[in-house]
């Protein structure tokens, strides 16, 4: 299967990326610098002049779908977008998929460019894929009802139950600093925010600036008792095959870095909380 798709991939001339990098950058020596990294390879794309991403879209404000067209929506879907941008692609998302099956996805090749998904750079991840220079920092969080008297150690019990999205960071962590909990694997961060709403968990563990937008605006009736600083940074996976995109991610990066596309990507998912 491999060898028919990769034949249907499309050579994209890095001198055009880099020309447009080149062209939409300030004579800053950032932007100077960006452009020959584009050009150091050459990149494919799955479909032609398209950016193709992938995520697991229920982890607001990251990813999600909007609830009247279904379309896409959030941070990164934006970034994908102005990554798209800037690299003279068009973007293409492709439906949801499991957090977990998003790293073979990419590295099996064929279906998608980039995997973007609030995805923290781990040593295990990059066995597997290229992940870009981090773009956002995050830390973990442990979410309980509001007025719980639960703490960390009272929820390292048998009897107690954290539920996690499978596959993720917030899941390692939970195996490792509450061994003794029962541990609920579930393919969303949604069903486990709605579970411990509905008395069937005892807490969640999850991503730091999710939990602190989903308690705003969706789980007023949950709260944060412990904020966990795991240092994490999001990165976007992309093929070990495709190292021409990686370097034209991530001089992309740099580019909306500088010329402010980030910053006014931040202000209107996050304020001032990043
Ligand atoms: N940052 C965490 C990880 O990389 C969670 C990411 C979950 N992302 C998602 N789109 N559901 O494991």
């Amino acid at each position: 299967m491999s060898m028919l798709t990769r034949r249907q991939f499309v050579q994209v001339g890095s001198i055009a990326a880099a020309g447009l990098l080149a062209g939409c950058g300030s004579s800053g020596s950032d932007a100077a610098d960006a452009a020959p990294q584009a050009a150091d390879g050459e990149y494919t794309v799955v479909n032609e002049g398209k950016l193709t991403c992938i995520s697991n879209l229920f982890f607001p404000p990251f990813e999600s779908m909007n609830e009247t067209t279904g379309d896409p929506e959030g941070f990164d879907i934006d970034v994908s977008k102005s990554l798209a941008e800037h690299l003279g692609l068009e973007v293409n998302w492709l439906p949801s998929q499991d957090f977990d099956t998003l790293v073979p996805t990419i590295k099996n090749g064929g279906k998608a460019d980039i995997a973007i998904a609030g995805m923290t750079i781990t040593d295990a991840r990059q066995a597997e894929v290229d992940m870009s220079d981090p773009y956002v920092d995050s830390n973990q969080s442990i979410v309980v009802k509001a007025g719980s008297t639960e703490t960390a150690e009272s929820l390292d019990d048998a009897s107690k139950t954290i539920a996690v999205q499978g596959g993720t960071t917030g899941a390692d962590w939970a195996d490792e600093n509450l061994p003794n909990a029962t541990k609920k694997r579930l393919s969303t961060i949604i069903d486990a925010m709605s579970g411990v709403q509905s008395g069937l968990y005892d807490a969640v563990v999850c991503d730091l600036p999710v939990s602190r937008y989903q308690i705003k605006m969706s789980y007023s009736d949950l709260e944060i008792i412990e904020e966990i600083p795991t240092g994490e940074q999001y990165g976007i996976a992309i093929s070990k095959d495709n190292p021409g995109l990686t370097a034209a991610i991530n001089a992309a990066l740099a580019e909306m870095q500088e010329d402010g596309s980030m910053a006014a990507i931040e202000a209107e998912w996050f304020g001032s909380e990043l």
